[in-house]
């Protein structure tokens, strides 16, 4: 197999990245693409001789290296890739240099509108973490019972004005409090989106399954990308437990789990019998959205459109 080595540079400015569109090369993966800076290594050149290299071409610049972020490993088409991510800065001037058309410094929001986004998906989760530490973006996994009473405010505000949820989140009347995760994204320390898990018992053909449903997952501030955020946190907390996360949404979200990780199972929603304490059932409409963990249980219920069991009426 063929093994590429390359490198990618986060060139920092006055708190903004730097980014550069690439000129038309058909065939090539990053034609036309904003993307950031990098290239690929020559034979027996080390990690950092090619980002000081590449940037001279690419930029014409001498680079600083601040850190290195990460290494990672990527199958692209039939080649594996091992590259290496820098924190750099630079005194220079940069310049379209080399094959690029086009450059410039971007805030948190400009990258996620301009940088080629197949591209930016399949960065490592490290690079991303990191350009939102940059912009002042933080992730907290909490139980529920730590969630701050000023948190738990804005959460039932935002239940109430964007999922019409009257009910109160409250550790003090609530009970099940302390086996729900709250998954909370700030900006600049501000809450701007917010979601739960919980451990909830499922059962098919009468075995149980432990899954983790996703519930109340809402942006205060929206179209920035938190809500895309909060998934991919949940979806690697929930793949670190090996659990199956599995969700209902509306058709409208549909798209936006898609694009955030999600899978899709259409009507699933029909397919979940809540059982009340009478033993009656009865299931709702609407799309089911998952990610399946190791236990495969939703490819069974899928395939074999098994009718699944579950305790609680809505989560
Ligand atoms: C649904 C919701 C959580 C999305 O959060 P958000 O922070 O606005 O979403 P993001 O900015 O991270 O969007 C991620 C991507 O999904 C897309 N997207 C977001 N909402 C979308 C929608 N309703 N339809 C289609 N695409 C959508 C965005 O355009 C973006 O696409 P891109 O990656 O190609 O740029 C948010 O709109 C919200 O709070 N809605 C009200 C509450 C709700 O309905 N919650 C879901 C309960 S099922």
């Amino acid at each position: 197999m063929e093994i590429r080595r390359g490198v990618i540079a986060i060139v920092e400015k006055d708190g903004k990245i730097l980014m550069g569109k690439k000129k038309h090369k058909p065939g090539h993966f990053l034609s036309d693409a904003w993307h950031f800076p990098g290239g690929k290594s020559e034979e027996g050149e080390s990690a950092e001789e090619t980002l000081h290299r590449e940037m001279k071409e690419e930029l014409g610049v001498e680079i600083q290296i601040i850190k290195k972020i990460c290494e990672y490993e990527a199958m692209y088409q039939d080649k594996k890739i091992i590259g290496t991510v820098f924190h750099c800065k630079t005194n220079d001037e940069p310049i379209a240099g080399d094959d690029l058309v086009e450059i410039g410094y971007f805030d948190y929001e400009g990258i996620l509108k301009t940088h080629d986004k197949a591209t930016f998906d399949r960065l490592p989760n490290e690079v991303k973490e990191f350009i939102e530490q940059f912009f002042n973006i933080s992730v907290e996994i909490i139980n529920g019972t730590d969630v701050s009473q000023p948190d738990l405010d804005q959460i039932n505000k935002y239940r109430h004005m964007r999922l019409d949820r009257n009910s109160i989140w409250d550790h003090k009347i609530n009970t099940g409090f302390e086996e729900r995760t709250f998954f909370l994204i700030r900006k600049n320390n501000e809450l701007v989106s917010f979601g739960t898990l919980r451990p909830i018992k499922i059962y098919i053909d009468g075995k149980e399954f432990e899954i983790l449903g996703m519930q109340a997952v809402i942006s205060i501030i929206q179209g920035k990308g938190y809500g895309k955020i909060l998934t991919r946190t949940m979806i690697d907390y929930a793949t670190k437990l090996d659990k199956t996360i599995i969700g209902f949404c509306e058709r409208k979200n549909t798209e936006f789990y898609l694009k955030s990780g999600l899978y899709v199972w259409e009507d699933g929603n029909s397919k979940f019998f809540s059982v009340k304490d009478d033993g009656s059932e009865y299931a709702q409409e609407g799309d089911a959205i998952y990610f399946e963990g190791k236990d495969k249980f939703l490819s069974e219920a899928i395939n074999n459109n098994k009718i699944i069991k579950h305790p609680i009426p809505h989560w």
